[in-house]
């Protein structure tokens, strides 16, 4: 096995197959939709039509598209993606003084684990509204949520302020895709906003170092994520792979410069009732190239409770999912059972 820990070894049909060139470059696919947004963000009262079919289909077909001209300054990005590649350089030691554990559970991590199999990868995550600074309402249910704190490093000096000034541009983009895809539904732009009144978003950097048996290990295991939406920053490597809706095939999400790959999460496809595909997607690492990701993860309120909207049920359509409150669901042990969310009988 060629050295590599038996806790990265993926079953053999969960392994990454033909990925890869004879010589070692990724085999991309640009099959996945990608979305100008340049004439909404030139001028945000612009029709939006367009845009929104463009979204709809999207969003039926893969749950995942990319978009340009979104806005997001590129001179904040290549900060953000500076920053996170310093901390993630500094030794091992002195990333672990804000190691996340049971009381800080955001913070620098290198054990993430996908369905138990371990992910060839580093992490460091931290929460967008900061406790710090906007502490969440006491609720003695609210325990869970309470206990949830940013750790900052020391180093690299700027790191906190870097990451908190993207994590503001691309919570704007967050809401104004929220809007766009409530419009695509045919809903009122603002339908769903009422569900981030005290978000529990947050930002993570990814860090997949060169792995030396490729076949046999992932950066990220097969999984979907479990919020609303998802915003990624990708670097040029490439490595990203999404399951296509119609036949469940593994395609390599091309990288394209300065774009941001956005998915659809579990709570989307509960709240269109299975129209839209919250996709389950995995990350093939290589022998040869580091890659660097950053997700934000759009995650609605503590109390929220998720389940599919009226307007898009229907008796011909009944809803495919129970109601369930995130915030129980996202700090229970079970969160990413999505199934368990299903009503009886009703297969995805
Ligand atoms: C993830 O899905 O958690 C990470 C995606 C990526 O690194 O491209
Ligand atoms: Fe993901």
């Amino acid at each position: 096995m060629g050295g590599l820990d038996e806790a990265f070894i993926q079953a053999p049909e969960h392994r990454p197959r033909t990925h890869l060139t004879n010589s070692g470059d990724f085999i991309f696919s640009d099959e996945i939709p990608t979305i100008d947004l340049s004439s909404i963000i030139e001028d945000p009262n612009s029709d939006k039509t367009t845009i929104a079919t463009e979204i709809a289909e999207a969003c039926e077909r893969w749950g995942f598209f990319q978009v340009i001209n979104h806005g997001l300054s590129s001179d904040l990005r290549r900060r953000v993606e500076k920053t996170a590649a310093e901390f993630f350089d500094l030794p091992t030691e002195e990333k672990r003084r804000v190691k996340r554990d049971e009381v800080n559970p955001m913070g620098y991590h290198d054990e993430e684990h996908t369905k138990n199999v371990r992910d060839w990868k580093e992490v460091f995550d931290f929460l967008l509204q900061d406790p710090t600074i906007a502490p969440a309402t006491p609720e003695p249910e609210d325990t869970e949520l309470r206990e949830l704190t940013n750790q900052w490093p020391h180093n690299p000096s700027d790191f906190r302020e870097v990451c908190q000034e993207y994590a503001r541009e691309v919570e704007k983009l967050a809401f104004k895709l929220l809007e766009l895809i409530s419009i695509s539904l045919g809903l009122a732009g603002d339908r769903l906003t009422g569900y981030f009144k005290e978000q529990t978003s947050f930002l993570r950097f990814n860090h997949y170092p060169p792995c030396p048996n490729p076949e046999l290990a992932l950066g990220v295991g097969r999984h979907k994520d479990g919020g609303a939406l998802t915003v990624l920053a990708q670097d040029s490597v490439g490595g990203l792979q999404v399951s296509r809706r119609s036949d469940g095939q593994w395609i390599s999400v091309k990288p394209i410069p300065d774009a941001l790959i956005i998915n659809i999460g579990n709570c989307m496809q509960v709240w269109t009732n299975d129209k839209y595909w919250s996709a389950e997607h995995r990350v093939v690492v290589n022998t040869s190239k580091e890659r660097f990701s950053i997700p934000f993860f759009f995650f609605p309120s503590h109390e929220a409770n998720i389940e599919p909207l009226e307007e898009l049920t229907s008796e011909e359509n009944p809803p495919c999912y129970k109601k369930y409150n995130w915030g129980k669901f996202f700090v229970s042990r079970n969160r990413s059972d999505f199934k368990k969310l299903q009503v009886e009988n009703i297969q995805i």
